[in-house]
């Protein structure tokens, strides 16, 4: 399916992020509605080993409970409501598993899977993520992403046919993910930026060595539309939409 997916890939970040409650059901439903070819979405460990789909360390900003994520249950957190702070039209919308993405969506859409175990680089998170695209079949339907070379060393060589992406800190930090050092550290199919560092040689220098460049987080309609006359391969939104309709400005 990587290979096949349009381009430029309009990825919805966590989801239709600004018109739904990030990382939900409800937003990658409402991004397949939309029209986005492929998601993107944050993983995470509870504390009883389950795999959800959330992206802050802790609780607070996105739902009504507070403190870290890794010291909850699935049960503890599946109580939790992760729509409310977003509007109350989403109250009760629950913080999905990884197996409830796949199960409504996984078929339908190109799945960019963002292992986020930076306080934990070395933990379980990417062998039980394998363990779950296997089980679903869905080797075919999803790629991984992460700052954590360490986790993607570790999807490699559990899954050496899904494609890597691998994130880059914005500016100075994150110039060794961008060069030389992120190519000795595992062998990605794309480089994903910050939109501030994606600049035309970046682009022009990752092509000649055969990788793709996701740019994130893109929600601007100027820097949409000189990223795609860029020829940049895929960015994350917040808002697929105006990313769709940047695209039919340009004749695409
Ligand atoms: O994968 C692109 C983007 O999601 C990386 O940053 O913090 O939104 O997960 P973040
Ligand atoms: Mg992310």
């Amino acid at each position: 399916m990587y290979q096949q997916l349009p381009r430029p890939t309009i990825f919805a970040h966590r989801g239709s992020k600004n018109h739904a409650p990030e990382n939900t059901l409800a937003a990658f439903k409402l991004a397949l509605a939309q029209g986005a070819p492929a998601i993107e979405l944050d993983v995470k460990l509870t504390a009883d080993g389950e795999i959800v789909v959330f992206h802050d360390r802790t609780l607070d900003r996105t739902t009504g409970g507070t403190g870290r994520l890794q010291d909850q249950t699935l049960a503890s957190l599946k109580a939790l409501d992760a729509g409310f702070h977003f509007s109350p039209a989403f109250k009760g919308e629950p913080i999905p598993t990884l197996a409830e993405v796949f199960e409504a969506v996984g078929r339908q859409v190109f799945i960019n899977i963002e292992l986020t175990n930076y306080a934990s680089p070395k933990d379980q998170l990417p062998d039980k993520v394998a363990e779950l695209i296997i089980k679903f079949d869905l080797q075919d339907g999803v790629m991984f992403s992460s700052f954590n070379r360490y986790a993607l060393q570790r999807a490699k060589q559990l899954l050496p046919a899904v494609p890597l992406g691998l994130l880059a800190l914005p500016g100075i930090i994150g110039a060794p993910a961008r060069g030389w050092l992120g190519r000795q550290w595992v062998a990605y199919q794309a480089l994903h930026p910050a939109l501030v560092d994606a600049t035309p040689g970046l682009i022009s220098k990752a092509h000649q060595r055969g990788h793709r460049v996701h740019v994130y987080t893109v929600n601007k309609r100027e820097d949409m539309l000189r990223l795609f006359q860029h020829g940049v391969d895929g960015i994350f939104t917040d808002d697929p939409p105006l990313a769709f309709d940047v695209l039919r400005q340009m004749g695409k």
